[in-house]
């Protein structure tokens, strides 16, 4: 009777969606922070990757609550907490805490969707001053920023670091966006509300080298190096093959568990290996960064030269430098 009536509701919520959920981030599988412990690289379970944040426990940086999602998703138990601070140094140059999708599907393929929904409490806010990257690709081909022209306390979306669209940030308020990303046509666009209320489309496609390996979808927020604490809440998070579902709430609970093994190397993976040669200088010559690996930028030290056939990139000047 029980499994009855969950199926049932499970069927009625899939009705809700325009399009096919291919990739669920629904915390509904993550009982506590700490079973995104569960994933490691010998153990590729759960929804997300979990390894850029910083040295202490998982529970500092992720945490679960009701409180946390925008009330309007009623297909979610729990949001989560995403807190970025003194301690979040990950590969030495930035702060940084995010999340990344485990799945075996391909992400980068077609029309997809990428939604989320952000919020942030009135108690440690986002720092206007310096640079924030929210929800990016590792290409950077769109992204939210935060710290940035033209409206530095406002949430500006990008696209390969040209601003199209921004809005305020206010304490509170749930903003609600779709990554409208068409794969073939090398386009991306966005969709947005607030609260409740549904997505509509705040920009058209314009091009972009539109490219993921499917795990480099970062959820969550790197920032230039600071002090201060910062706590962000994501909820009603899927990736969706069009067409777009414009409610909030109906799109992120009821989606399966990716499977348990990937085979795909992800960049981030060699990233890793290759972390912090912090006593090296900045010479052109020793080992060469991979495709997407950072390149240059304030406080970084390692590789400044590309793997052939890639060259170094100025992405956010004098920040960030990536092997395109
Ligand atoms: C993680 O492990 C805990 C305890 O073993 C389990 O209850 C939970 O379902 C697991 N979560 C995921 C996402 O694998
Ligand atoms: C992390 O959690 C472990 C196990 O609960 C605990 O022993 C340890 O003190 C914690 N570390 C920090 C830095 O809080
Ligand atoms: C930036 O945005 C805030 C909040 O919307 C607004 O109060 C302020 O006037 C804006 N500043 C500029 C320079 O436009």
């Amino acid at each position: 009777m029980a499994l009855l009536t969950w199926v049932t509701l499970g069927l009625y919520t899939l009705s809700c969606r325009a399009g096919t959920t291919i990739w669920s981030g629904s915390f509904n599988t993550y009982p506590t922070a700490a079973s995104f412990d569960n994933w490691s690289w010998g153990n590729e379970v759960g929804e997300y990757q979990w390894y850029i944040h910083g040295s202490q426990n998982t529970s500092q940086y992720l945490g679960l609550s009701p409180s946390f999602k925008n009330p309007a998703d009623t297909s979610e138990t729990n949001g989560l907490r995403l807190t970025v601070d003194a301690t979040s140094t990950w590969n030495a140059q930035f702060e940084r805490t995010e999340l990344i999708p485990q799945t075996t599907q391909n992400l980068g393929t077609g029309n997809l969707f990428y939604h989320f929904s952000i919020s942030h409490p009135s108690t440690n806010l986002p720092d206007s001053t310096i640079e924030h990257q929210i929800c990016f690709f590792e290409s950077h081909f769109t992204e939210l920023k935060y710290g940035v022209g033209p409206n530095s306390s406002h949430l500006t979306w990008m696209v390969t670091g040209v601003s199209h669209w921004d809005t305020a940030f206010v304490p509170g308020t749930w903003y609600n966006f779709a990554y409208d990303i068409d794969f073939t046509a090398g386009t991306v666009g966005l969709w947005a509300s607030t609260g409740s209320n549904p997505l509509v489309k705040v920009v058209q496609n314009v091009a972009a080298a539109t490219s993921t390996n499917s795990a480099d979808w970062h959820l969550g927020v790197l920032r230039i190096s600071n002090t201060g604490t910062e706590d962000y809440y994501f909820s009603g998070v899927y990736i969706e093959s069009g067409p777009v579902t414009t409610s909030i709430g109906t799109g992120s609970g009821s989606g399966t568990t990716s499977a348990s093994s990937s085979t795909i190397t992800t960049i981030s993976k060699s990233t890793t290996i290759s972390t912090t040669t912090t006593s090296s200088t900045t010479t052109a010559s020793g080992p060469l960064q991979t495709q997407y690996g950072q390149c240059g930028g304030t406080g970084y030290n390692g590789p400044t030269s590309c793997q052939s056939p890639f060259t170094c990139k100025a992405i956010s000047a004098p920040y960030y430098y990536q092997c395109l």
